[in-house]
């Protein structure tokens, strides 16, 4: 596979050429990787306008993703969750409605405040957790049928920030007999085009989704892809404009090359590698379920612990691991979350194990899981909450007062109480679980 952008800047670096133009290092190395880092000089093509270069390497990765249209961005999935929802709320007469499953990441309540659109949340019937919302497809059709008009996209995030997936493909028939766009977060789920089943959102019918190469794939932080398939094609001639529309118009050229040389990485032997890795996962969580460690039923290249039955939080598991030499991707009370690349040494996966096999079993600790809030209305619009006068006061504090901004950093970045709701007793507790001491409110 060609990498057009990767050979460009490679040729332009060693041409030794006087550079003036942007940016300002001209090459010269302070961190190291200067010398490829340019701007839109000549020959260098345009994001978002392109024709050359980084056409050719985005047209590479939609034959490899097969999808209709592949875009990059070097703002990450943020940027793509943006994009889509602006497509799909472009040349509406009325405000646009879309239909979300309630685990959505700030992106998308950043992206309602800036399009005002109208969200109807759906809420999952079992779910105990903040960042998980496990929907049924009869109850995405439930939901649309219990609108008062046809919403104008439904929205889920999958895979979650726990690794749990949804049923993509059932949810996918029923938007498509309701002919509504279906729009999937895929940030944690790049590679999943590329098991020996496929598990991508645009294999299984999604309209649009955006994958954050960076999370899973070899790519610099930042990277990711805009995904258009086949059903959503009449978005293509509006897709770099509404990428343009929240995207800066300097695009890093060393996250371009990135994705770049990703797409020779996942056309040179990936799904060998990848179907070993997630071998080795499985294998992993088999060898901790012989401890009695319970590890979460997930998408395959994530580990999520739930040490609570073990006898310790998922924190304090995060804690031990990272003394062990073990940074986890992310902790709270009920789970640890490992993700695993084919670019982790067996070292890692042994050294994982080890750790885990040196921890004592303690009495299981029982924990209520904290009930998340739910309102079918905020009292406020996104946009409303977002833009309003505001100020920061103590969580003690905030129990009644409106939420302003989603307020709940990455990871998971899912909002506990959405901008414009009510602050509930119940928001309280999860905010401080989240160890979040100071909440913005509508003044
Ligand atoms: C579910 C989900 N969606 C979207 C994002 C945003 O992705 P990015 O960091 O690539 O902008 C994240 C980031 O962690 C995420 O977890």
């Amino acid at each position: 596979m060609k990498t057009p952008i990767f050979d460009f800047v490679k040729d332009y670096a060693e041409s030794n050429a006087s550079r003036l133009h942007m940016p300002g290092h001209k090459g010269k190395s302070f961190l190291g990787c200067e010398k490829y880092d340019i701007t839109e000089i000549d020959g260098a093509d345009v994001l978002y306008n392109a024709s050359g270069i980084i056409k050719e390497s985005e047209e590479n990765a939609a034959s490899l993703f097969g999808t209709s249209a592949t875009y990059y961005s070097t703002e990450g999935s943020t940027l793509c969750i943006k994009a889509m929802l602006s497509l799909v709320c472009a040349g509406k007469s009325e405000r646009p409605l879309i239909l979300a499953a309630r685990n959505v990441h700030k992106a998308f309540i950043y992206a309602g405040a800036l399009l005002d659109f109208e969200v109807k949340w759906i809420y999952a019937k079992s779910s105990s957790h903040l960042c998980s919302c496990p929907l049924t497809a009869d109850e995405v059709e439930k939901q649309i049928l219990g609108c008062n008009r046809t919403p104008d996209a439904v929205y889920i995030t999958s895979p979650d920030y726990l690794g749990n997936t949804a049923d993509i493909k059932g949810i996918a028939t029923v938007c498509e007999r309701h002919s509504i766009p279906l729009l999937v977060d895929n940030a944690h789920g790049a590679y999943l085009g590329f098991l020996e089943k496929s598990l991508h959102p645009i294999h299984l019918g999604a309209t649009m989704c955006c994958d954050s190469a960076h999370k899973t794939l070899p790519v610099l932080t930042g990277g990711a892809y805009l995904h258009i398939s086949e059903k959503g094609k009449e978005f293509i001639p509006h897709a770099e404009d509404c990428l343009s529309l929240h995207a800066s118009t300097s695009p890093s050229y060393l996250i371009m090359q990135s994705l770049d040389l990703c797409n020779a990485y996942l056309a040179e032997g990936y799904r060998e590698k990848l179907k070993a890795t997630a071998k080795k996962v499985a294998e992993l969580k088999n060898s901790l379920g012989e401890l009695s460690f319970e590890a979460s039923v997930s998408e395959p290249l994530k580990l999520t612990l739930s040490p609570l039955s073990y006898g310790y939080t998922g924190n304090a598991t995060a804690d031990y691991l990272f003394k062990n030499g073990i940074s986890c991707e992310f902790a709270d009370i009920d789970f640890v979350v490992l993700m695993f690349t084919p670019e982790n040494t067996d070292d890692d996966f042994a050294r994982v194990l080890e750790a885990l096999s040196g921890i004592e079993k303690k009495e299981s600790i029982r924990f209520s899981p904290l009930s998340l809030p739910r309102e079918d209305e905020g009292r406020l619009t996104l946009r409303q909450a977002v833009f309003a006068e505001s100020e920061w006061i103590a969580t003690e504090r905030a129990e009644g007062r409106i939420c302003a901004s989603p307020t709940v950093s990455c990871p998971p970045a899912v909002p506990v109480t959405v901008s414009g709701e009510v602050i509930t007793k119940e928001a309280v507790e999860i905010f401080k679980a989240y160890n979040i001491d100071k909440i913005k409110v509508v003044k």
